[in-house]
């Protein structure tokens, strides 16, 4: 039954940035995985789904033209792909599917620090070096500008320095790359994550059952990443206040404490941190007994 036609599979970064990432989340997903001698390709062992290891600008493409039914890449590696694509009037064959909420950055249009800059129309007439130029030729479109695009495979960060350009548009993470070239952030083209896309090509009945399986998985990794349930005991007279307090929380469940009068256990799952200055405000409302654990799995 389980040939590789029906097995998923789900090209993830090789080497970067969404790598670790990317299959940390997926195996606190459940899926145990085997990598190949080549480091090219991994095996699920307990479920339908193999991961290829490529480059993360290769992903699109290889969702697009069918070769992997998923994706795990960036939102300005998708963008770039749609755009590259619409401009040469052709149709992404990918959708994206799902946000992942990791791996956040931008792509930013940065000029050199003695440079000055008065808003976009500062880059009418001016060269600006990237890779991403179908996306940058989307954002001057869109805010009337004309500018020379001068296109860079890598390290567009010493375009300035070596005269082959006044401005640059790249990925910003931390800034450090900004920072160390003496270049400074002026506008944000993208804000980007990374995300799921899913190829257009309709996928069998099982292979979409895994698929929705997967991403109902993924959500549930997500919602428990921030969740805590906390427990504590409670006057019933405070129990308004203290629900109040409670970050994130659904309706609590309430408990009645046998042989303590008034008293009441409340249990709770928080879906936003739960800091220390949240606890001693609950105790200060007049809590006691404050218990916080870990959610390790929620399905809703
Ligand atoms: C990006 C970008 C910069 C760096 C910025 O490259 O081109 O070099 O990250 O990150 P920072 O703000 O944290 O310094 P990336 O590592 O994503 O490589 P790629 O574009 O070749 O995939
Ligand atoms: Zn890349």
């Amino acid at each position: 039954m389980d040939t590789t036609e029906q097995r998923i599979k789900i090209a993830v970064q090789k080497s970067g940035r969404l790598t670790d990432h990317s299959r940390d989340l997926l195996e606190r997903c459940g899926l145990k995985l085997t990598q190949s001698k080549d480091q090219l390709f991994c095996y699920g062992e307990n479920m339908p789904v193999d991961l290829l290891l490529v480059r993360d600008d290769d992903i699109p493409g290889l969702v697009s033209d069918d070769v992997c039914d998923l994706g795990i890449v960036g939102l300005n590696v998708v963008n770039e792909k749609r755009l590259a694509l619409e401009q040469s009037g052709k149709d992404a064959l990918f959708d994206q599917v799902f946000e992942l909420d990791f791996g956040h950055c931008r792509l930013s249009v940065a000029a050199p620090e003695d440079v000055e800059y008065s808003g976009a129309k500062s880059l009418q007439g001016k060269r600006i070096a990237t890779s991403y130029v179908a996306t940058l030729t989307d954002y001057l479109q869109r805010n009337g500008i004309d500018a020379e695009i001068v296109y860079f495979s890598g390290a567009v960060e010493i375009a300035p320095k070596l005269g082959k350009a006044d401005f640059i548009c790249d990925l910003v993470s931390s800034g450090a790359t900004l920072t160390a070239n003496h270049l400074g952030e002026v506008e944000t083209v993208l804000e980007s994550e990374a995300v799921v896309i899913q190829t257009r090509e309709p996928l069998s009945d099982s292979k979409q059952e895994w698929v929705n399986r997967i991403l109902q998985r993924l959500d549930g990794v997500l919602q428990v990443r921030e969740s805590k349930y906390i427990m504590l005991h409670a006057p019933r007279a405070a129990l308004a206040e203290i629900s109040a307090l409670l970050p994130g929380a659904e309706s609590p469940t309430v408990i009645p404490l046998d042989g303590s009068g008034d008293k009441v256990a409340v249990h709770a799952v928080c879906r936003e941190t739960v800091f220390w200055e949240t606890l001693e405000n609950l105790k200060a409302a007049g809590a006691s007994s404050l218990l916080v654990l870990p959610v390790e799995k929620m399905l809703a």
